[in-house]
């Protein structure tokens, strides 16, 4: 019997199973002929959680799942007995059963724990993993920052911090899809994770048993604007937009939003040991709308 569990060996199980990022998740690792389960049994009801793993058996769990609001993070404000169940105490229920069971866990995380400030500026200086989180602006980043500080006590666990995750349609979570429909928008460099780049190293990751925070997103950082400037000239020439200031912005939402960039150079030192790179920001972006682009003609052939 080998000692090192083969690639044959390895059941991952996806916990979230309905979400978006769940959903692209899934198709990656099926096709890439990983056997992989999802659930969507809600992760604070201990006794259910126990009866899923102990009946799959996994030896990696994806944790895609959490309360992101609907329609968008202002429900939070408003429902934060709700948030605490599923962000705080689900999230650690889950950690805890796999914990118990020496079951690799990568969580799902976000970067939206911080927000510019006097030492973090744009093009600045990039917030690092080991920063403690200074945005508690909006009660879901404030569920999460706190989580992910005692989750990081759970050994077998790598937490990946993703913001502003973009995919290659025009999805109603997809980062882009959202900016597009606003009537007015902010212009803010912010760092963002395409998520055809970064999925695949969070399954490299996690199936070589990586552990630790890591900043999930593409080095570097991208403006609304420059986004939509892309948008515009790859996939709708027709598309116009507004700006407007992040205090006029402040009038139209309830929970403030997160605007920071993250530092990269611990997600890119540990890919390189796996002979992985991540496109800087910009060029993923132009790539993403290619690929969106054949994916809309596609589409449009099709019906
Ligand atoms: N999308 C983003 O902008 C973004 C950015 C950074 C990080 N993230 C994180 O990435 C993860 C996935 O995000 P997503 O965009 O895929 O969100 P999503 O589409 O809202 O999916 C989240 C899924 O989690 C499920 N869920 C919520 N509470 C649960 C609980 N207590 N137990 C079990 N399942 C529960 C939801 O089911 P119900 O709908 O039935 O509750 C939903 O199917 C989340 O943790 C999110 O915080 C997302």
């Amino acid at each position: 019997m080998p000692l090192i569990p083969t690639l044959k060996d390895k059941i991952f199980l996806i916990w979230g199973a309905n979400g978006w990022i769940a959903g692209h998740l899934e198709i990656l690792l099926q096709s890439q002929c990983k056997t992989v389960h999802c659930t969507a049994v809600r992760m604070e009801n201990r006794e259910e959680v126990e009866e899923v793993l102990n009946r799959i058996r996994p030896t990696h769990v994806f944790n895609c799942a959490g309360c992101t609001g609907r329609p968008n993070v202002d429900w939070c404000e408003d429902n934060k007995q709700e948030t605490i169940r599923s962000n705080a105490i689900g999230t650690l229920n889950l950690a805890d059963c796999c914990y118990l069971r020496g079951i690799h866990l990568t969580v799902l995380a976000t970067g939206c724990i911080y927000h510019y400030d006097a030492e973090h500026q744009p093009h600045g200086k990039p917030f690092v993993e080991t920063d403690p989180a200074n945005f508690g602006g909006s009660f879901y980043s404030y569920t999460k920052s706190r989580v992910e500080e005692i989750m990081s006590f759970y050994p077998q666990t790598l937490i990946l911090r993703l913001r502003m995750p973009v995919s290659d349609d025009l999805h109603p979570r997809n980062f882009v899809t959202k900016i597009a429909s606003y009537p007015r928008v902010v212009d803010i460099p912010n760092s963002n994770t395409i998520l055809t780049d970064l999925l695949p190293c969070a399954v490299v990751l996690a199936e070589s048993g990586e552990t630790g925070v890591y900043n999930f997103t593409n080095p570097g950082v991208i403006s609304h604007n420059e986004v939509l400037t892309l948008y515009k000239e790859i996939i709708d020439p027709s598309f116009t937009w507004q700006n407007f200031t992040v205090e006029e912005q402040a009038k139209v939402i309830k929970a403030q939003r997160s605007n920071c960039e993250l530092d990269t150079t611990k997600l890119e030192t540990k890919l390189k040991e796996y002979g992985m790179t991540v496109p800087e920001v910009h060029v993923a972006y132009r790539k993403c709308f290619e690929r969106m682009k054949e994916n809309l003609q596609r589409e449009k052939m099709l019906t």
